[in-house]
């Protein structure tokens, strides 16, 4: 097979996406792949493809003996270039669903520039392909529209994100990637230093401290869309290494971050998927969100509010009661036409429940005008009469109840309930629900740790009402932070930051991290944030979660061009990989991975 040369002459007069009706009789050069191939009563038919679309090009013998015969080689994903007139197709043969449907191009001579090996699968029905497969030939998979036009929607996004900020006054400053650890909850990757033995870098879990400190040197406003490192477990809305539109304002209170966020978030939706999103959005305290939808990300598209029903199981010798006395919480779902659900479709409920660590999940329905339910006999007249009020159950309906002795645990396993029960069910609305939610806790208790740990991350200030029990009760402290949440997805967090020394020592002190750790570990911003700090404070959005609620993608990987599969890997490259004994020694690291590994 011959491969010609790619000269002037040959260079695209059009995208493969561009013929229209009204080009008809001109003449144009394509240049793209070979997409789809059809032979038909002696004509070939093919599908050339670019970035902007496809174009029909035809081969016909009469008109180009030479050039047909050489036609018969081509296979998919060749890469020619071809020259020909524009004809209007014939009666009956338009494709309407193409957008350059109406024509096709008579092809009068081509160059073959480059074959393909057969792809490992066909680009055009990539939906079904193994991801990992699709990972490892990404170029392939790039290929298809559905890529492309996300690829261009992140392009689209970051450019609207750079432009907004810009136009709002912020200042586009790098931080290192070479770092120390910064504290955002997951596991650091590290990178060892060969001039400093036995010494470590961190890749940065985001820029925090940085953009802090960029604060106290003055700098106003700022914005970075970074690279960010966390060594978690992978979900599909994580990734190892994700990107972050990160920002941080000075001389601010929560307001103003609200009112800069909604604008923007509005805009750039409007910008990418042309949605008008309603502002003011809603806001919900930490604990409302818990409360009626049982999540701290609650997915406001889902009509199905949780309630209290605790006072219902109050007192009596129903199996709550005792749990109830001690500070327990029962709480409730109503589910819409539940009435309906199978025998086994409630078990299977409740023996999700039990997954999630419920000690069992309760129903009540209404049948033949009276309350039914494994739990109905153990409560009073007036407590059933309560609980149908409180529930709204009608005979079309059923009511999970869910008890605890912990109330944020109750709330989060019905919440799930919820959750699952709508994807289930088809009961989850349409649009995009924008959520603050607001006056998070500052700590949560670790148990393993047998510590209070930061919600947020550490350096995110009291309210200032609630310093009084920091010492006294770090629980009932909430924080300054707020996370804005879309369709159930946490797009971005942030918060009001602690700027004086003081209370940034108190608040590592209540964390049970000693000064001499903290001092180790973050001796910099405490030594900074004693040499004049403004108030300040910011968020950061996960840019790919961004994305992918544009492109309505399924997964993170889907937009993002060379992503990690679960195990962290990237197929294409076959990263991370083994080093060879000196690299290691160089970097004074010595192997205990099982020698297998090694090989
Ligand atoms: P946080 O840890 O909440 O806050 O991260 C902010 C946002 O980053 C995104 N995100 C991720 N995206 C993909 N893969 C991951 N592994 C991943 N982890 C986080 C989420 C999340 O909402 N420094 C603070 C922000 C601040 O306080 O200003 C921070 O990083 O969308």
């Amino acid at each position: 097979m011959k491969l010609e040369g790619y000269t002037q002459e040959w260079k695209r007069t059009m995208y493969c996406g561009e013929p229209r009706a009204e080009h008809a009789g001109k003449k144009v050069v394509l240049n793209g792949w070979l997409r789809a191939r059809r032979d038909h009563g002696g004509v070939i038919f093919i599908e050339l493809w670019d970035h902007t679309g496809v174009s029909q090009v035809v081969f016909n013998p009469e008109i180009i003996p030479e050039a047909y015969s050489r036609a018969k080689e081509l296979r998919g994903e060749y890469v020619l270039a071809v020259r020909g007139t524009l004809y209007m197709r014939p009666d009956g043969m338009e494709n309407p669903a193409l957008a350059t449907g109406a024509v096709e191009l008579m092809v009068e001579d081509f160059l073959l520039l480059s074959p393909s090996k057969l792809p490992p699968f066909d680009p055009n029905e990539a939906d079904n392909v193994n991801e990992d497969l699709r990972m490892k030939y990404r170029y392939i998979d790039l290929r298809r529209e559905g890529m492309q036009h996300n690829l261009r929607i992140r392009h689209k996004a970051v450019q609207y994100t750079r432009n907004y900020f810009d136009k709002n006054g912020f200042l586009d400053v790098e931080t290192p990637m070479m770092t120390k650890s910064t504290p955002e909850g997951a596991r650091d990757y590290l990178v060892p230093s060969r001039v400093n033995p036995g010494d470590f870098f961190a890749l940065p879990q985001s820029p925090q401290i940085f953009k802090q400190i960029l604060m106290i040197s003055g700098c106003d406003r700022y914005m970075q869309i970074t690279k960010c490192f966390r060594d978690e477990d992978l979900r599909a809305d994580r990734q190892p290494e994700f990107t972050q539109i990160d920002v941080e304002m000075s001389f601010i209170t929560e307001e103003d971050i609200i009112n800069l966020i909604e604008p923007f978030m509005a805009g750039l939706f409007k910008e990418t998927a042309g949605a008008d999103i309603p502002t003011p959005m809603t806001r919900l305290t930490w604990r409302e969100a818990m409360e009626r939808f049982g999540s701290d990300k609650p997915d406001m598209r889902i009509d199905m509010e949780i309630v209290d029903v605790t006072d219902v199981f109050a007192g009596g010798s129903n199996p709550f009661a005792s749990l109830v006395a001690n500070g327990g919480a029962v709480k409730g779902l109503l589910v819409p036409g539940g009435g309906s659900l199978s025998r086994k479709e409630v078990t299977d409920l409740e023996n999700r429940a039990k997954e999630l660590g419920s000690a069992g999940m309760a129903n009540f329905q209404i049948k033949d005008g009276a309350l039914k339910g494994p739990l109905a006999k153990f409560i009073s007249d007036e407590a059933q009469s309560r609980l149908v009020e409180i529930s709204c159950l009608t005979s079309n309906d059923i009511f999970f109840v869910m008890a605890d002795k912990s109330w944020v645990k109750a709330c989060g396993m019905l919440g799930q309930i919820r959750l699952e029960i709508a994807r289930d069910r088809g009961l989850v609305g349409g649009g995009w629900k924008f959520l603050w939610v607001t006056e998070f806790p500052l700590f949560e208790w670790d148990e393993a740790a047998r510590r209070w740990s930061p919600v947020h991350h550490p350096f995110t200030a009291p309210m200032s009402e609630d310093i009084q029990y920091l010492k006294s009760d770090p629980g009932l402290v909430r924080s300054r932070a707020y996370d804005l949440v879309l369709n159930g997805v946490e797009l971005g967090g942030g918060s009001i930051r602690i700027h004086n020394h003081e209370m940034q020592s108190f608040v590592f002190d209540a964390l049970d991290i000693s000064t001499e750790l903290a001092r180790e570990r973050f001796g910099f911003l405490l030594d900074a944030l004693s040499y004049g700090t403004p108030p300040h404070g910011g968020i950061a959005f996960g840019l790919d979660r961004v994305v992918m609620m544009i492109c309505g993608s399924k997964s993170i990987r889907e937009v993002i061009a060379f992503p990690k599969n679960q195990k962290a890997q990237c197929p294409l490259t076959g990263a991370p990989s083994g080093v060879d004994k000196p690299q290691l020694e160089q970097l004074y690291i010595m192997s205990t991975a099982p020698e297998e590994r090694e090989a």
